[in-house]
């Protein structure tokens, strides 16, 4: 039988994956499957990670991050009925369900994006993610974030930079405005 595909397995996976292209695409195909195969034995997983922000609805425990905050992982946890306001991430996105079921709510911009401070969105997917379900953004994807169940439920996010050192933004769609995004981090 195979060693169980271990946290450090695919950190150094993902820095190979990384060194080897730019291209984002790729990368998420490369490492979307292996993000699947590290969320199957969860030997990682500790009980702080449990814990969430109870003003910000959901707490961000940082698994890793190059020194340069680059190749970040991070496990999620979700308060039960909170979530994120619609953001992007300013950099590539590959989530993978660890426990319970989480709705993504996926929009488009419609407009150029010239206008200091306004953003205008459509949802373009609705649905639910799953343990061990993939969910992938390149720079510039749109997504909410929520738990709509009465556990919490975690997922462990990678991203092509620690998410507090990309500028990103958060948006509400019905407001029609765009706003920093900074999270606290555990
Ligand atoms: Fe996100």
């Amino acid at each position: 039988m195979a060693e169980t595909y271990s946290l450090q397995d695919y950190v150094e996976d993902l820095r190979r994956i990384a060194g080897e292209t730019d291209d984002e695409e790729q990368i998420i195909a490369q490492l979307g499957p292996l993000a699947q195969q590290v969320v199957r034995h969860t030997d990682w997983l500790q009980p702080k990670h449990y814990e969430a922000d109870a003003e910000q609805g959901f707490g961000v425990h940082l698994l890793h991050e190059e020194p340069d905050h680059t190749l970040a992982v991070f496990v999620v946890s979700w308060l039960p009925g909170r979530g994120t306001p619609a953001h992007d991430h300013g950099t590539w996105a590959v989530v993978a369900g660890v426990e319970g079921v989480e709705r993504n709510i996926r929009y488009a911009r419609r407009d150029d994006g010239r206008r200091e401070g306004y953003a205008e969105l459509d949802v373009k997917q609705d649905f639910q993610a799953r343990e061990g379900e993939l969910v992938c953004m390149k720079t510039g994807g749109i997504h909410a974030v929520h738990n709509e169940t009465d556990r919490v439920t975690l997922s462990l996010h990678t991203y092509g930079k620690h998410i507090n050192h990309t500028n990103r933004s958060q948006f509400d769609p019905e407001a029609r405005t765009q706003q920093a995004f900074v999270v606290r981090v555990a």
